[in-house]
This record gives structure tokens, sequence and C-alpha cells, in this order.
């Protein structure tokens, strides 16, 4: 209920920014006198959808490195440039950008919803304007979650395997696999991402849902969740995910003694960040029947190398972090990050500021 309201309420408020913003800027387009006035900023990566590039370039000028990806040194080198910096992909962002940029440097937005790559601490300390892209990329990542929860616990890239190697069998016994009616899901962290996994799965009739979290959430009652601990949801669920952020203590939570608390039948889907598993011991349960599958648009490294293990293994899902990559939401992500940064350069409140 609160969710949903909050959830339309920044739908409107994000709606009337950008329609204000379109307006002053055509405005002000209109009437500018001297280009060289306008503030620059730098864009970290040249494939940034329009959507977003063409925000910015209404009140300001777009830079962006040559190279394609840009080395760090380059886009250190820029930094000094800028007014701004929309900082597109997941290389370190910390204290040396921002003594690179030096006094010009008025705010930065990144265009992602997980900010592990960020080191927040030095921006707080600095009290330096800091945006990101949380909530409109919820929807498409939980869709993908509930994709890979279906490939894995139905075995989809195994059977395509099996047809590859001509090994269709077709038999009543055959390649058979896990049902979600009935099931009991466990998801670890029921923020926004959590959440929208938990409504889709409500048109998949599950027996129970449980969540871990450090306290209890208040959108759980309405989606039917149960705060549980930890042990009691690795143990009980026959499909987990996992949609904490990256920190410190999330980091290889599900490590050797967790997955061995899971049921052999158990599919983890993971679509946060790769290291809050510990890879190699995810690989060795799914080797030796620990676990039944896994689903993974994240892991360690990113990107995986063609020769990794996990990549070798039939009941693995895994796909390349693709889980905020739709045309929608990508113009969306672009089109938040550039008002952010819009604003902070203004020095007005940014739109979606990260609440360091
Ligand atoms: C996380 O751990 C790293 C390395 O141990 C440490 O440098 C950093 O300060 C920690 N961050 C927080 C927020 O505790
Ligand atoms: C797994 O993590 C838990 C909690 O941090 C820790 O107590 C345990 O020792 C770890 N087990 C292994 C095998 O690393
Ligand atoms: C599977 O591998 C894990 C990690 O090496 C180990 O902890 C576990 O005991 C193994 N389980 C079986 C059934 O061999």
């Amino acid at each position: 209920m609160f969710a949903n309201m909050m959830r339309t309420k920044l739908c409107l408020v994000f709606c009337v920014l950008l329609g204000l913003v379109s307006s002053i800027s055509a405005q002000s387009e209109s009437t500018m006198a001297n280009p060289g006035t306008r503030p620059v900023v730098l864009v970290t990566n040249k494939e940034t959808p329009l959507k977003g590039i063409n925000k910015l370039k209404l009140k300001c000028d777009v830079i962006f490195p040559q190279n394609h990806p840009a080395s760090r040194e380059e886009i250190l080198e820029l930094a000094g440039q800028v007014d701004g910096i929309m900082w597109v992909g997941h290389m370190l962002l910390n204290g040396e950008v921002l003594d690179r940029g030096g006094s010009r440097l008025k705010a930065i937005s990144t265009m992602s919803a997980g900010m592990d790559y960020v080191d927040t601490e030095e921006f707080k300390r600095r009290k330096f304007p800091l945006g990101y892209t949380p909530i409109v990329l919820n929807d498409a990542v939980a869709d993908s979650a509930i994709g890979l929860m279906i490939a894995a616990g139905r075995r989809f890239h195994e059977g395509r395997l099996a047809i590859d190697q001509s090994q269709w069998k077709g038999s009543p016994q055959w390649m058979l696999g896990q049902d979600i009616k009935g099931s009991t899901v466990g998801i670890i962290g029921l923020g926004g991402i959590g959440q929208t996994i938990a409504r889709r799965l409500k048109g998949f009739e599950i027996g129970q849902l449980l969540y871990t979290g450090r306290r209890p959430k208040p959108e759980a009652e309405a989606l039917g969740a149960k705060l549980v601990p930890q042990d009691e949801l690795l143990q009980e669920s026959d499909y987990i995910f996992i949609a904490v952020p990256l920190t410190n203590e999330t980091f290889h939570l599900i490590n050797a003694s967790a997955l061995g608390k899971m049921k052999p039948t158990a599919v983890l889907v993971n679509v946060a960040r790769g290291d809050i598993v510990d890879q190699k011991a995810l690989v060795a349960a799914l080797k030796n029947g620990t676990i039944f599958a896994a689903g993974l648009d994240v892991m360690t490294p990113e990107p995986l190398p063609a020769d990794d293990e996990l990549l070798t293994l039939p009941n693995a899902v895994v796909i390349p972090h693709l889980g905020s990559a739709t045309v929608q939401t990508r113009d969306n992500m672009a089109e938040i990050a550039a008002l952010n940064v819009l604003a902070g350069i203004a020095g007005s409140p940014m739109f979606s500021p990260y609440p360091y």
C-alpha cells in the first residue's frame, strides 16, 4: 500500500520534473547568448542512452572520453575540465575522482542502483552531491530473476546442452525439474527489487514466502512475506533469491556453510552482486549435489572469462549482468542520472540523491 503510493508519487514527481526540465531548458536554450558559458558534463561511456544525453545537452555541453571503453586515466584527466559527471559503468568511483575534478566539479550521478563500486563514505565526508538510479530498474531486474528461477529450476541450460550433444531422450524420468507452485520461496533482502520479485511470484501460487533482513519491512504483510532468521530461510526454501546490496556485511554471505544448509533440491538465484556468493563454494555445491541449480545474472569476476569453471556446469544458468538491460529501463536510468547531474550543477537537490 505504502510502497504503491510511494511508487505512484515518485513516478509523478519524475514525470513533472522531466516536463519541467524540458520546458525550462527549451527556453534557456533559445535565449542562450553565449554557449561557451554553458556548464560542461562528462559522460564516461559513449554508449549512454540518448534520452539522458539529450537531457543534458539542453542545458550543458557534453563531452565523452575518446576511447571505448575509456581508461581510468582518461576519465580522471577529463574530470578536471567539467562541472558534472555522469558515471556510467562500474569503475571505482572514489576520492581520487573528486580530487582530480577539483573545485569546478559540482556533481556526479551514477547510472545504477548498486553502489558497491562507489566510496560513498568519502562522498559523505565531503558532502559532495551524489546521485544514483534505484527503483526504475526494479521491474526489469525482477523479471530477469523470475526468468533465472524458471530456467535453473527447469534445467533449460542442461536441456539445451543435451540437444547439442545428441542426447535428447524424452523419456518419462528425463530432465525433471522443480515445481514452483506450492514451493517455499526465500528472498534475502526484501528491498525494492525483493518486493518486486515477491509481487511477480503471486501469480505462481507459491506455498510460502520467507525473507531475511535487519528489521521487519512494512511492505511484507501485504506481500504475505514472513521475516525469519537466515538459517531458517536457507533450510526451508525451495527457491532462494539474493536481492541485497553488496556491503562488508553481505560479502560471501552465501558461503560453503550457508550452501550446506540448503535443500539438495534448492535453486539459488542471484541478481544482486557476485561477491555476495563465495563462488568457489557455489561451484563445489553445484558439482556435488549440495544444491540443485543456480541462476546467476551476476558473478565474480565480471566479465567472466570464457574458460571459467562455472560455465562448464550444466546446472548453472549464467547470463552476463543483464538485469536492467531493457531499452526502456536504460533510457529511464540515463534520464534520471542526467536530471541528477543537472540539479547538482544548479545547486538544487537531486531527483534521486544517494542517501549517504
Ligand atoms: C569495508 O571493509 C574494508 C576492507 O576491510 C574497509 O576498508 C572499509 O572501511 C569497510 N567499509 C565499511 C563501510 O565498513
Ligand atoms: C560462512 O559465513 C558465516 C557467517 O559469516 C561464518 O560464521 C562461517 O564461518 C562461514 N563459513 C565458511 C565455511 O566460510
Ligand atoms: C560439496 O562440496 C562442499 C564444498 O567443498 C563441501 O562442503 C560439501 O561437504 C560437499 N558435499 C558433498 C555431499 O560432497
